[in-house]
C-alpha cells in the first residue's frame, strides 16, 4: 500500500530527505540536506521518498548496488514502510541491472537487523568499531535478479 506514493527523489527533495534522516538518526549519524544533494547528483545516485515519513537512499556502481540510509519517522514504525522503501529501492537496482544489494548496519541495530533479515540479507563482512559511538557495523547483502524480483 505504500509502494504507490513513492516518490523518486531529486536532489529537489533533498530538504525532505535530510529532515527525516535526522529525525531517525543520531546526531553524529546526520547527513545534512547539501550531502544528500551532493549523492543524488553523483552517478549512480538514487532515492525514494514516501511523504508519510519514510526514505531510503542508495548508490549504484556498475552492478552492485548501496543502500547509504533507510530511515523512517519514529510514529511512522512497524506499519511495513521500511520494508517498502527497502523493497522498492530493490525494485529499482534490479531495473537498472543492479545483481546485489550491500548495506552496513550497527550490530546493536535490533529493528534494522531483523529488518533486513527478514529480507533476505546475509552477513558478509564486519567492520569493528564502524559508527562514532564506537559501535561495530555488519556488512549485509542480498542478490537480485536484473529486471525482475529480487533473487533468493
Ligand atoms: C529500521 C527502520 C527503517 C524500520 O522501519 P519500519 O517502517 O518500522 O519497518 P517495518 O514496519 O517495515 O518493519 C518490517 C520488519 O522489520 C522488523 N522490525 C522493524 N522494527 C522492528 C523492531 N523495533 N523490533 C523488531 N523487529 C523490527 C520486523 O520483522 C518487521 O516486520 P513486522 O512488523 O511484520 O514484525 C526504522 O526503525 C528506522 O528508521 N530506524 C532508525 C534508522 C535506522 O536504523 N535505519 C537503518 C540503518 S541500517
Amino acid at each position: 500500500m505504500f509502494r504507490t506514493a513513492l516518490i523518486q527523489a531529486t536532489s529537489s527533495h533533498a530538504a525532505a530527505l535530510a529532515a527525516i534522516h535526522a529525525a531517525a538518526f543520531p546526531p553524529a549519524e546526520h547527513w545534512g540536506e547539501g550531502a544528500i544533494a551532493t549523492q543524488l547528483t553523483l552517478p549512480g545516485g538514487f532515492a525514494l521518498l514516501h511523504p508519510a515519513g519514510g526514505m531510503v537512499l542508495g548508490r549504484m556502481a556498475a552492478d552492485e548496488a548501496e543502500i547509504l540510509a533507510l530511515a523512517v519517522l519514529p510514529e511512522r514504525r512497524r506499519g511495513g514502510l521500511g520494508r517498502a522503501l527497502l523493497a522498492a529501492a530493490e525494485q529499482h537496482v534490479g531495473a537498472a541491472g543492479g545483481r546485489v544489494v550491500y548495506l552496513e548496519v550497527a550490530a546493536a541495530n535490533t529493528a534494522a537487523r531483523a529488518l533486513y533479515a527478514a529480507a533476505g540479507y546475509r552477513e558478509v563482512g564486519r567492520r569493528s568499531r564502524y559508527y562514532p559511538d564506537g559501535g561495530d557495523a555488519f556488512v549485509l547483502a542480498r542478490p537480485i535478479r536484473p529486471g525482475g524480483p529480487t533473487a533468493g
